[in-house]
């Protein structure tokens, strides 16, 4: 499946704007506050409801002196059939979102429908910034690829706030923690074994990606994966009884797949500690890339990789490198640049990039 036609309306600097991209490589070209973000923030918010570089601050999105903003999209599946998809976001209301005009329920509804990696300047906070987007990382890829794994991640997220809520129950009442910890350890345990062996498939996918953007340090790359207990479903189960008396004094639950991370190791140090940025950037970049081609190797699904600044930091040598590891990775790809021809010679593909040039909001 592919975006084969999308319309924009008062999203940032973009008043109106029709587009036919291709289903491999465009190339969204345009000098400095042209609204080359902007385009890629109107694609972002077709298909995940929100904007990528603000996440709370959707105000942001739509044009300023407007009420809303509006993306409309339409989708050419594989066997031939077209799905239109529109989001509508008012600056007093949630995303509104309609799949072949009945209402989309809710966030993860929108997005099972494409899915969407993005790579832009804030990459390198897949390595240095908290746990937290490290875990999403891992569930993005989950929540694609396995069919329960959003019930699963529900039930394990209900036992925990369940289990957090009664540590900080004025009364405390030891049957009731007792049983969610049994619940969390339960789905706890299943969303763990889940999330390892993902991180297993991805390193397999990695090293070809890391072959080709940074050779140098591919073979000492390693994910290294940890669950958030020591020990098997047993333990987790028994470390959570165990742990009673202190999460209420703390007020909250220690252990568990809610304190899982995936650490980034070269030559068995941390990554994070002995690389440059650039050199971290290009890591998080093949990481993004491993998990475009994974879920392409197990759904057949090519997803739509929204890739904003990438270069910025990268030098000409690593530039070229990560471009041709874009080509190789399939899937619909949309880059923004200021000058067009180093992308597309690097590219490698057969198919020749579609243009759009962006010039205050107007593309063309
Ligand atoms: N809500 C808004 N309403 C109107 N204009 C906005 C809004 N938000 C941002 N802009 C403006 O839109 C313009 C385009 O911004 P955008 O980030 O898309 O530029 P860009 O082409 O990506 O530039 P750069 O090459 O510097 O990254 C900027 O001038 C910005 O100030
Ligand atoms: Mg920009």
């Amino acid at each position: 499946m592919y975006l084969e036609h999308f319309t924009v309306r008062n999203v940032r600097n973009i008043s109106d704007a029709l587009l036919d991209p291709s289903p491999s490589l465009n190339l969204i070209h345009g000098s400095n506050g042209s609204g080359k973000t902007s385009l890629l923030e109107a694609l972002h918010l077709l298909l995940v409801g929100r904007s990528f570089r603000n996440q709370h601050r959707f105000r942001s999105l739509v044009q300023e002196g407007t009420d809303e903003c509006l993306v409309v999209g339409r989708f050419r599946r594989d066997d031939g059939q077209t799905d239109r998809l529109g989001v509508r976001r008012n600056i007093a209301e949630k995303a509104e979102a309609k799949l072949n005009g009945e209402r989309v329920r809710s966030i993860a509804q929108l997005a099972s429908i494409a899915p969407v990696q993005v790579l832009d300047s804030d990459l390198v906070e897949m390595v240095l910034g908290p746990p937290a987007l490290r875990r999403q990382l891992i569930d993005w890829g989950l929540f694609h690829v396995e069919h329960s794994f959003l019930s699963l991640w529900r039930q394990a997220d209900r036992a925990l706030k369940q289990r957090n809520g009664a540590l900080r129950h004025g009364k405390i009442d030891y049957s009731q923690i007792e049983l969610w910890s049994l619940e969390y350890a339960r789905y706890g345990a299943l969303l763990g074994q889940s999330r390892q062996e993902y991180v297993e498939a991805l390193t397999v996918q990695l090293d070809p990606v890391l072959q080709q953007v940074a050779p140098s340090m591919a073979a000492q790359v390693r994910l290294e994966y940890t669950q958030g207990w020591s020990g098997d479903s047993d333990q987790l189960r028994q470390q959570l009884l165990d742990s009673i008396d202190r999460d209420v004094q703390l007020g909250q639950t220690r252990v568990g797949p809610h304190r899982a991370d995936i650490k980034i190791r070269i030559a068995g140090a941390l990554a994070s500690d002995v690389l440059s940025r650039g050199q971290l950037k290009l890591i998080a970049a093949a990481v993004r890339l491993a998990q475009v081609r994974l879920l392409y190797a197990r759904t057949r699904k090519a997803g739509l990789v929204l890739v904003d600044d990438l270069p910025a930091e990268l030098d000409k040598q690593y530039r070229s490198a990560l471009w041709a590891a874009i080509g190789a990775t399939p899937g619909q790809h949309f880059i923004t640049c200021i000058e067009p021809d180093e992308v597309a010679h690097s590219w490698g593909h057969h198919a020749p990039p579609q243009m759009f040039h962006v010039e205050h909001g107007i593309v063309s």
